[in-house]
């Protein structure tokens, strides 16, 4: 098992990840959408059944959906198709590989189980293994202390880990994430009679997150700042749509991840992110805090916001005066610390009694 490449594939509620362990990156990533187009070998009455794709259909653009939501699987029919499609492409290049895949931190029996199966019995894998996902972006840092905070399309997750386990029950979700940004633009940006179907509103907030949108150090500064600014000053406010018309971003649009340090400021009610982590270092032995404080590891896609890792090490750090080494801890593939941290792990003798082959899943010696 540890000598034998590996598939690795962490499936997101917004993005599939996917590829060959012992790479430095996914070699496949994809958006994690379905779409059920009008079936037409089915005329007639029956014309209502729909067959499912993978991503958009263009043609009906309204129709995708995505499988897993928060971190939770609604749509197995649409999983199993993008396991599928994933498995057909690497055994292009190798057939017959073990499959580990990351699982969230709920790890719920019947999702477990409904994985076993599909993996064994549909993809006909030799062997797999569940891997979870905070647990792996650890290991990506090669820390074996520390606070991971994932900040992902569906969840924020923080959790700490001592010597390689988690310290339970001291973690906290949120069910919160990249996805509720998208949501505040697509309504702040487009009326709701607005002629542009569903796909290019998220496909325009989407290219606004990643190009204009950063956390302010201060956020009443750098509201005060941008509100000073005569209209049109600021060129990095216009944002140019492909039909060619430009759209003007307020100083809040441009500001929006704020929602993860300031949620009141949105009229949301749940903890901010720095205080999710503090809340989850101070549950901890305290002997163990400065340990914490001193390893906070940042992944996840919403930590590549320009000013979040700063911005978190500024809100954490006065809370911890004694502990001289706090650091926020990032690389710049964040975004895909759980599928590096389980590309190293696919190779570890150490999780090799957590491998399940075919012959013990047939078996059922795992019931
Ligand atoms: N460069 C970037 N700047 C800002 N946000 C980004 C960037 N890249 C990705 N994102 C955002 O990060 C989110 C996706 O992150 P990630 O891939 O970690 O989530 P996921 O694993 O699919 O979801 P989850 O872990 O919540 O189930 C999306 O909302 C996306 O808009
Ligand atoms: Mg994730």
């Amino acid at each position: 098992m540890t000598e034998q490449t590996v598939v690795v594939i962490d499936h997101g509620s917004g993005y599939m990840k996917s590829g060959f362990s012992g790479w430095n990156e996914p070699q496949l990533v994809l958006p994690s959408i379905v779409n059920y187009r009008p079936c037409k070998e089915n005329p007639g009455p029956s014309s209502a059944r729909r067959r499912l794709g993978l991503g958009i259909d263009l043609l009906h653009p309204d129709t995708f959906s995505y499988p897993i939501q928060r971190g939770r699987v609604l749509n197995w029919e649409g999983v199993e198709q993008i396991w599928s499609f994933v498995l057909q492409k690497h055994r292009l290049i190798h057939e017959d590989t073990p499959v580990l895949v990351t699982e969230s931190p709920l790890k719920d029996p019947v999702e477990r189980k409904k994985t076993l199966e599909i993996m064994f019995e549909l993809l006909d894998v030799p062997a797999l293994l569940l891997a979870d996902q905070l647990e792996m972006s650890l290991y990506a840092t090669g820390f074996l202390t520390g606070m991971v905070v994932d900040s992902g399309c569906g969840l924020t997750r923080v959790q700490p880990f001592h010597l390689g386990r988690p310290i339970w029950p001291t973690g906290k979700m949120l069910e919160f994430g990249g996805q509720d940004l998208s949501d505040y633009l697509v309504k702040s940006l487009f009326k709701e009679d607005s002629k542009m179907n569903k796909l290019f509103r998220l496909q325009t907030v989407d290219a606004i997150k990643m190009t204009k949108c950063y956390v302010p150090q201060k956020l009443v500064e750098a509201l005060d700042y941008r509100q000073s600014l005569p209209s049109g000053y600021d060129d990095s406010n216009t944002y140019i749509l492909p039909d060619g018309t430009s759209v003007e971003l307020t100083p809040m649009q441009r500001l929006a991840p704020e929602m993860f340090f300031s949620p009141q400021v949105f009229d949301q009610e749940r903890p901010s992110i720095s205080q999710a982590v503090l809340d989850s270092i101070n549950a901890c032995d305290a002997a163990l805090q400065p340990q914490l404080m001193s390893h906070v590891i940042a992944c996840g896609g919403n930590t590549l916001y320009p000013g979040f890792t700063r911005r978190l090490f500024l809100e954490l750090a006065p809370h911890y005066p004694s502990c001289t080494d706090a650091s926020v801890w990032s690389h710049s593939k964040r975004n895909f610390s759980v599928w590096l941290g389980a590309s190293v792990v696919a190779h570890l003798s150490t999780y090799k009694s957590e491998w399940m082959t075919r012959k013990e899943y047939d078996g059922h010696w795992w019931i």
